[in-house]
């Protein structure tokens, strides 16, 4: 009876990690999501499956995640298999500007880089060893950051993409971490990996116009490096083959960042 908890379930891919884990009775799922009153799809959804439990937690906020560890812990005997750390937030105003344009002033600077930082890097180390203690007695003992190729520098200087800085500052963060975390835990035989699920489109509804802008712009400059790149993913798509990566994990994994195909190729 495999246990997941996964980050950040309100929409977009956490809501559909939580919605293809839960089809399998036998799996049990832990939504942790910030608000669960507003979180309209998901109770819709748990109100179908029995084995998808709401669980309230911010990911910039520890004592929110020791409260859910401990909730999570009270209903699996003080276990964990997997941990699917999904949860991010960023400053869309910050996104168009290249880093020249960061201002020359401390507070500016880290305004620039709070919401990114605060969820990216912070929340993976506060949601990493909240649920650590649980990890460690769990049979899989798989602990996952959901990254993003566009932290690799391959890709940045590929592509060209020189804004957005926030963002893949604050993966390739995570990205380290990831390394170091898997350095500490190998010897427990805990695997912690970074997956990029793929360019996927999360938005829900219609597409206001800097939304449809910004999707052009990447797309021009993704076939920089991907002269083929038709355009995004599925949630339903990606979801499934980060789900086959985690499935699989291979020791050889541990400490990287991986895709949603389990190698390299980021798209
Ligand atoms: N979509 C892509 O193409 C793509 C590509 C590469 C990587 N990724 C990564 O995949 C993950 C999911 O992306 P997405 O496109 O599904 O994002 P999204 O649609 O923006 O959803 C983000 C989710 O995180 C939650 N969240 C934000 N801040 C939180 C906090 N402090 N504590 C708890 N939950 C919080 C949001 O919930 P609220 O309702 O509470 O705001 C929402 O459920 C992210 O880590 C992202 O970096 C996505």
């Amino acid at each position: 009876m495999p246990s997941y908890a996964v980050t950040g379930t309100s929409r977009g891919l956490g809501l559909e990690f939580v919605k293809q884990l839960s089809l399998a009775p036998s799996n049990t799922v832990f939504a942790l999501v910030r608000n669960p009153s507003s979180a309209t799809s998901l109770n819709q959804l748990a109100a179908q499956h029995p084995n998808l439990h709401i669980i309230q937690a911010d990911i910039t906020d520890p004592q929110s995640l020791v409260a859910a560890a401990a909730q999570i812990s009270s209903s699996t005997n003080g276990t964990l298999d997997v941990l699917i750390n999904n949860a991010v937030s960023t400053n869309t105003a910050v996104a168009p500007l290249l880093p020249s344009q960061i201002p020359l002033d401390v507070a500016g600077t880290q305004d620039f880089f709070k919401a990114a930082t605060d969820s990216a890097l912070y929340g993976a180390i506060w949601t990493t060893n909240a649920f650590l203690p649980l990890i460690e007695k769990g049979n899989a003992k798989k602990i996952v950051h959901i990254s993003t190729g566009i932290a690799d520098p391959k890709v940045i200087k590929g592509t060209g993409i020189a804004n957005v800085v926030d963002y893949a500052v604050a993966k390739g963060a995570m990205n380290v971490l990831v390394a170091k975390y898997a350095a500490e835990l190998e010897p427990k035989g805990i695997k912690v990996v970074a997956i990029s699920p793929g360019w996927v489109d999360t938005w829900e509804g219609e597409k206001p116009a800097e939304v449809g802008e910004f999707i052009r712009f990447t797309l021009e400059h993704f076939r920089k490096l991907w002269p083929d790149l038709k355009g995004q993913l599925t949630p339903e798509e990606s979801v499934k083959m980060v789900l086959e990566v985690v499935e699989a994990l291979s020791p050889e994994q541990t400490g990287f960042m991986v895709s949603h195909h389990g190698d390299e190729n980021w798209i």
